[in-house]
């Protein structure tokens, strides 16, 4: 693929594009709650944000980010992270464009956003510890293991960091 990879802004009107990347086989199995997402995207918390991941002109992911609170890391076992590390999430929803590498550059482009901010001690990703493409993905993009663990109703996962002070 030789169409630069984007995050571009994420409107209302791409809604019914989540919802049919989030239906797609190869994305379903790893989110359960596809309604929660939308949920989510539709009305983001004050401290999340979302994007569509672009190749060229034309839309092929999703990913989200959000600064994590003490209280929601402690709630999920997580308590070594430091409060306002961010959590992100990422599909690739167009199953032609998955395995060409446009996962770990977008991740690429979302690092670089937020080494700009120089609040954030930590980026965690967490991913099935059966999730071998994402766990792949992530690697080339920087990020590593720390452990794993078991966040409610996702089963055993493993939580991936990438320090931005460590990359910068
Ligand atoms: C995980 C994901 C974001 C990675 O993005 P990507 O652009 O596909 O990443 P890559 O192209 O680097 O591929 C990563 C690995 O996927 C595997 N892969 C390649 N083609 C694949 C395909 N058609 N289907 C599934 N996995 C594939 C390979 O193991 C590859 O690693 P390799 O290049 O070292 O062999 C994307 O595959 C995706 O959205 N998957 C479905 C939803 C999901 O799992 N989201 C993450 C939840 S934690």
């Amino acid at each position: 693929m030789e169409a630069e990879v984007t995050l571009t802004p994420f409107s209302r009107t791409e809604v019914t594009l989540l919802r049919r990347w989030l239906a797609a086989p190869h994305v379903a199995v790893w989110y359960p709650d596809p309604e929660d997402h939308v949920e989510w995207a539709v009305n983001p918390p004050p401290s999340g944000e979302r994007a569509l991941i672009a190749v060229g002109s034309q839309p092929v992911g999703y990913v989200r980010w959000q600064s994590v609170s003490r209280e929601i890391l402690d709630s999920v076992g997580l308590h070594e992270i430091p409060a306002g590390s961010v959590d992100v999430d990422i599909l690739i929803g167009d199953p032609d464009f998955v395995g060409h590498g446009i996962g770990p550059k977008a991740l690429l482009v979302l690092l670089s956003k937020l080494c700009q901010r120089r609040d954030i001690p930590l980026v965690g990703l967490t991913t099935s510890v059966q999730n071998l493409s994402a766990q792949q993905a992530y690697t080339k993009a920087g990020f590593r293991i720390l452990r794993e663990y078991s966040p409610p109703g996702y089963g055993r996962c493993y939580l991936m960091v990438y320090s931005l002070n460590e990359n910068a």
